[in-house]
């Protein structure tokens, strides 16, 4: 069975990847799986989008390898993430270091996220916005936009990015959200207010970064927490990482890991979809991460499905 293929037999919009320009450009093996839309119904760009890639120089926009992956999706017949606007990380030293004040940091953040999602505009189907906003304890991180803007930066972003495309799922992502916790009722409460007050916010980002065996108990209760409000939930970076070295133990534990999240997913009607961070332990951002940790993906080293594959084809 294929990926895509039966998770659009159970009702979501796709299953998807996220990918870089480093890897495509290279690795013609790995593009070819990737552009298998019966695998793949959805990429995310894993850093092409991203402020530092976008806007290095202020006023200076350079859109090359985020065009370059939505160019392939639309070849591929996918649905495109947008990933991400508003972050605290991978922002160059002229926003981050800047000592701009309130009025010019509102300024610069306006136009950074209208210029950037107004140049995809009826391309990308949910965008992330802010990208981890809170502290594991639920406060707003300690970013330069908190710190100048004050928390009016999140509706700020988010209307910008609804007059820049009208049509796109305006989306929060954060990490420690899929369970319950401190940071998970911040993120009730945050979208709670933001509906209240008429800010627009159609979806929340479930990261899922997850470790091996440690899958949340409480992670489709907690999608259904979200949704109640009124927005839809993507399973938008999933990973499961084991501490190396791999053992067939390992790998059958990640399998039914992987399982357990696509099912909650599945069963919950307004999760649209799943999206993995690098479908291939090949490309994945963990082991460079964590120390002594990886094989958190779906596909090996050699581009080979793994037990966690099966995983997937039986959550959905
Ligand atoms: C990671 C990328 O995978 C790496 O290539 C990059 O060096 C750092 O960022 N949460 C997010 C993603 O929202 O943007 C991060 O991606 C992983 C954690």
């Amino acid at each position: 069975a294929r990926s895509n293929t039966v998770a659009q037999a159970a009702g979501k919009l796709y299953f998807g990847s996220a990918t870089d320009n480093p890897f495509l450009n290279e690795d013609a093996t790995y593009k070819a799986i990737l552009s298998d839309n019966t695998l793949f119904g959805q990429l995310s760009p894993e850093n092409a989008m991203k402020w530092d890639a976008t806007e290095p120089e202020q006023g200076v926009f350079t859109f090359t390898n985020g065009d370059a992956i939505v160019a392939l999706a639309q070849a591929n017949g996918q649905i495109m993430r947008g990933h991400n606007t508003v972050w605290g990380s991978q922002l160059p030293s002229w926003v981050s270091d800047s000592g701009f004040d309130n009025a010019t940091l509102i300024s610069v953040m306006q136009n950074h996220v209208s210029t950037v999602i107004g140049h995809y505009k009826g391309q990308i189907d949910g965008w992330d916005v802010v990208n981890e906003p809170f502290n594991d304890d639920g406060t707003l991180a300690s970013n330069v936009f908190f710190e100048t803007i004050g928390p009016t930066y999140i509706d700020l972003a988010l209307q910008a990015a609804r007059a820049a495309d009208p049509n796109a799922k305006l989306y929060i992502n954060d990490f420690n959200i899929e369970g319950e916790g401190a940071k998970a009722t911040a993120m009730v409460n945050l979208v709670s207010d933001l509906k209240s007050r008429g800010i627009p916010i159609d979806g929340i980002g479930l990261e899922s970064h997850f470790i091996l065996g440690e899958i949340p108990t409480t992670l489709q209760a907690q999608m259904e927490a979200f949704t109640a409000l009124g927005v839809e939930v993507a399973v938008t970076e999933l990973d499961i990482r084991m501490t190396l070295p791999e053992t067939d133990a390992l790998l059958a534990q990640q399998q039914t890991d992987y399982q357990t999240v696509v099912s909650a997913c599945t069963a919950v009607a307004d999760c649209v979809g799943v999206t993995v961070w690098e479908y291939t332990d090949k490309y994945s951002w963990v082991p460079s991460t964590f120390a002594g940790q990886g094989d958190a993906d779906p596909w090996d080293e050699n581009l080979e499905m793994k037990p966690a594959y099966d995983g997937i084809i039986a959550g959905f």
